[in-house]
């Protein structure tokens, strides 16, 4: 397959960039290529805008938009790999999904029900967090993200299967740091290809 690793964190040498490593290693032994869309690096605009309305997706598409959809067109499998922010998404990976997944291209709210206008794609999110895993569950968080990313936004996207791996305590040890870029290098090695949406 091509996977494409989506990062969002302006330092290169944050934890979050080696997870991006890990995972994209754990995808080459497993005989895929790869390819990382660098958003900080790239400076890629997050700022959804006029221009975004007016291109609907269909005409006049904004060319960094238009830059981003050619890469997930020629992706099988796509990973977004970002901080948890507030139990929710940063705001360059935040703009990077309003402007990229755009109404006419990802979806048409029009045709109901409201399903993915792209083929099926493998999806990932491999996202640090400070919490620990018992906290995110007993309060409910963990509960409202799968909703809200693996349900809302990852099904709008089209992508099936879906998987969210929260990297829980990622500010802890070296030892516990390890073992998330341990697990986040697996899930690269075991990517599993795209199916139709159930
Ligand atoms: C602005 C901000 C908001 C954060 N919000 C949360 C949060 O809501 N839940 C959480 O578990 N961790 C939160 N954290 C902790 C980050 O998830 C953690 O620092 C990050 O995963 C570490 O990865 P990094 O070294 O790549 O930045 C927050 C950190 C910052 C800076």
């Amino acid at each position: 397959m091509h996977v494409l690793t989506v990062l969002d964190h302006p330092n290169p040498a944050s934890f979050s960039a080696v997870v991006a490593q890990s995972f994209m290693e754990g995808a080459k032994a497993a005989g895929h290529t790869v390819e990382l869309a660098d958003l900080h690096a790239e400076g890629f605009d997050p700022l959804w805008s006029m221009a975004d309305i007016e291109a609907d997706g269909k005409a006049s598409i904004p060319p960094d938009v238009a830059n981003e959809q050619e890469r997930i067109a020629r992706a099988d499998a796509i990973c977004l790999v970002f901080p948890l922010f507030w139990w929710g998404m940063p705001s360059m990976i935040k703009g990077w999904v309003d402007r990229v997944w755009s109404w006419g291209w990802a979806y048409d709210q029009l045709d109901d029900p409201e399903i993915s206008l792209q083929r099926p794609r493998s999806g990932v999110l491999l996202t640090p967090a400070g919490a620990r895993s018992d906290e995110m569950e007993q309060s409910g968080y963990l509960a409202a993200l799968e909703t809200a990313w693996i349900k809302g936004t990852f099904g709008y996207f089209g992508f099936s299967p879906r998987k969210l791996e929260v990297l829980y305590g990622s500010t802890g040890s070296s030892e516990r740091r390890q073992s998330l870029l341990e697990t986040s290098y697996q899930v690269g090695l075991s990517l599993a290809p795209p199916q139709p949406a159930k």
